[in-house]
């Protein structure tokens, strides 16, 4: 019999075999025209001119007041940027863009029915709309600078809209993907202490109108049970005037927007002074642990970064036009769909829908439509249009100059087509690695001054100096084959400040590992630990290779394997519950859920659904497992402890290796003939959706 690879213990050490791909540049003509062509940008971003350096994107904004002191340490590792500062992020992004760009358009928005038309709306029009927004948040809701307000929006003008409104006044916003279930962004409201939940009537996915507002009475419902009042629910219409949800309104909570709005036409709101470091928004990432960490990111520190990146990575000019096709309920979408682009007054293009759908040209043909030069998606959606529609980019006319990949890593085989069909050897790409943590970019090449290496997200970004460690705190240098865990030596402006009413958790996850004296005050004492594991080639390149903890990336979207188990056991059958990752095609990595029943329960294909469907309930579709195995037990350490890495191993169809040291050993036998049945199954469906 084939002797099959031996599961590894982590995804570094397979990795590791990848070999070195060769270099591609970028051309001329992107060159001459790029904003960073200076070479002494290293220089000038180094260390030995930390934290001074990041004077440079600070001034890219428009300040009421000076800062102080660029970087406070006093309360390390909650780093303080530009303090004694003032600003505004939502008059950086739109008012001072008026005098001279009034009429350019500052969002396309493109509904997903093709039969609608593009919908422009210039700086003049952003202005006044987040003008009267920002007057019924302030005078109906009674919101304030440091209030906390949930907004759980799809991709819709009103959801910059809002979140600039926000802005506007200094209120914080938190958003939620609007795939995310009722109930997730029950917990967020509850977690951030939100009194006003604003939302959608509906809106278009793959052909269909969704009822998006059922969403909302499941949020507050729930919250209300975990002990946080909602009073109020905005709601947006996606037809103004028209509602478009079968779910009722309820009596003296819920208001439509539209309505409301009409008493505050032609009302000005001046833009709120803030400090520096108040926080603009929370952002709430998945972690170890089963409850998600609301990432706070600051006004000015925030605001600085993602500008300084936009311009010089992405390199965004005001005539441009630039397509980020994430979605705005994920960090990409808040610093390079809104912030960072209306920052320096381009025009972002938002996109309500699935780019393949109704069918694989539809992203070109909004490309070509809008002329867009700029393109930027993520591994998982180049796979899939290439799956869809190998050849399909050729047949539209559009040139992009540069684009942008993010979220996971991307196989060269990827990259090289994404580089010749889709920017027909004429973009650059950057490979961008950074997190929901980071603000913006941490590794990537700077485009016109770094050649491209299709794999590797590059060396740091101006002013990041990643460093790798093993296990013991001893630098892995570059050259050497090893892998490791990256970390940023020195913090940035565009680093959250902390876990949202959890400073332990901060320090603990991102800083204990590797801090060098827990009562200094000196910023060499606190690399961040980043949670990947990467290499280091000689050459400064760094690759990524994927989480060293237990978070599972399916699309590029981070979701906390405890998270998924503690959903599954809502379900009153499930008696314990593991999941792991498994390799797929498209998304990445998907996860496989094993499950065992309470005592008197017995399995069947309807307790799987249930148990499936019950994950989707919790968390949004993107949880759904491959498949839910109902074993007869997990397989467990002499100490009780489920091992994962068996259950992986089989899940992937690698070589369980040795399981002598197990309490239980013949379960492995057991589930692993129930796997290779399920395989045979998989394979069979494939053949059968194939056909048709
Ligand atoms: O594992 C890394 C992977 O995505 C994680 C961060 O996920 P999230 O916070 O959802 O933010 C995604 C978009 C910023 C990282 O810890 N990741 C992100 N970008 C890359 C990547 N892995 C490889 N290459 C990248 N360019």
């Amino acid at each position: 019999m084939e002797k099959k690879e031996v599961a590894k213990t982590s995804e570094a050490e397979i990795a590791v075999h990848w070999k070195e791909e060769e270099l591609f540049y970028p051309s001329t003509k992107f060159i001459a025209q790029a904003n960073l062509t200076d070479e002494f940008v290293y220089d000038r971003f180094s260390l030995d001119n930390f934290p001074e350096c990041f004077k440079e994107y600070a001034d890219l904004l428009d300040w009421y007041k000076y800062w102080d002191t660029t970087l406070d340490t006093s309360d390390a590792p909650c780093w303080k940027w530009f303090v004694g500062g003032k600003i505004n992020a939502c008059y950086n992004c739109v008012d001072r863009h008026l005098e001279k760009n009034k009429n350019k358009a500052a969002i396309h928005w493109v509904p997903e029915p093709e039969n609608e038309r593009i919908q422009h709306l210039t700086y003049q029009e952003l202005y006044v709309r987040i003008n009267e927004f920002a007057a019924l948040l302030r005078d109906f809701a009674g919101l304030k600078a440091g209030d906390r307000v949930t907004l759980h929006m799809p991709m819709v003008p009103e959801l910059p809209i809002t979140m600039l409104a926000c802005a506007r006044l200094g209120i914080i916003h938190s958003e939620v993907f609007g795939g995310f279930s009722g109930k997730a962004c029950a917990d967020r409201i509850v977690d951030s202490g939100s009194n006003v939940l604003i939302t959608i009537d509906g809106y278009y996915r793959g052909g269909k109108l969704l009822d998006h507002k059922a969403n909302a009475d499941i949020a507050v419902e729930q919250a209300e049970k975990e002990g946080q009042t909602v009073d109020k629910v905005l709601v947006w219409q996606r037809y103004p005037g028209k509602n478009s949800s079968p779910t009722p309104m309820v009596d003296g909570r819920d208001y439509f927007v539209n309505d409301l709005l009409k008493d505050y036409r032609g009302k000005r709101i001046d833009p709120v002074p803030m400090p520096a470091e108040a926080p603009l928004f929370l952002m709430y990432t998945s972690g170890t642990t089963g409850k998600p960490k609301g990432c706070q990111h600051s006004t000015g520190g925030f605001l600085a970064y993602v500008a300084g990146t936009s311009k010089y990575i992405q390199d965004i000019h005001p005539e441009d036009v630039y397509w980020c096709m994430a979605d705005i309920g994920w960090i990409t979408g808040h610093s390079y769909i809104v912030y960072g682009p209306l920052a320096l007054c381009a025009s972002s293009v938002i996109f309500e829908g699935v780019p393949t759908y109704p069918d694989a040209g539809r992203a070109w043909r909004i490309a070509e439509e809008l002329d867009v030069n700029i393109f930027h998606t993520a591994p998982t959606t180049i796979r899939a249009l290439r799956k869809v529609g190998p050849d399909e980019p050729a047949k539209y006319n559009y040139h992009f100059k540069h684009m942008t990949t993010v979220g996971e890593p991307i196989e060269p085989e990827v990259w090289k087509w994404y580089h010749e069909v889709v920017g027909k050897g004429e973009a650059v790409i950057v490979d961008t690695w950074w997190q929901t943590e980071n603000g913006g970019f941490l590794c990537s090449t700077v485009p016109a001054l770094r050649a491209m290496k299709p794999g590797s997200a590059g060396p740091g970004v101006p002013g990041i100096h990643p460093i790798i460690y093993d296990d013991d705190g001893n630098e892995i240098k570059a050259g050497t084959g090893k892998a490791g865990n990256i970390c940023i030596q020195n913090p940035w402006p565009g680093q959250f400040q902390t876990i949202w009413g959890d400073r332990d958790r901060y320090v603990s996850t991102y800083f204990e590992k590797y801090c060098k004296d827990k009562n200094s005050k000196n910023w060499r004492d606190w690399p961040y630990l980043a949670g990947d594991a990467a290499m280091l080639s000689k050459d400064g390149y760094f690759r990524i290779l994927g989480r060293i903890d237990d978070v599972i990336n399916v699309s590029g979207h981070r979701l906390g394997t405890k998270e998924l188990e503690s959903a599954s056991l809502d379900v009153v059958e499930v008696a314990e519950a593991a999941v792991v990752p498994v390799a797929d095609e498209i998304k990445g990595m998907v996860p496989d859920l094993y499950v065992s029943l309470r005592p008197g329960y017995d399995p069947s294909p309807e307790l799987a659904a249930k148990i499936s469907q019950s994950l989707c309930d919790s968390i949004g579709k993107i949880a759904r497992p491959r498949k839910v195995w109902i074993v007869p037990d997990m397989p467990k350490t002499r100490s009780g402890k489920i091992m994962r890495r068996v259950l992986a191993a089989i899940s992937n169809d690698k070589d369980v290796g040795d399981t002598t040291t197990l309490a239980n050993p013949d379960i492995v036998d057991e589930i692993h003939k129930m796997s290779q049945d399920m395989i045979e199954e998989l394979k069979e469906s494939k053949k059968a959706l194939m056909k048709e």
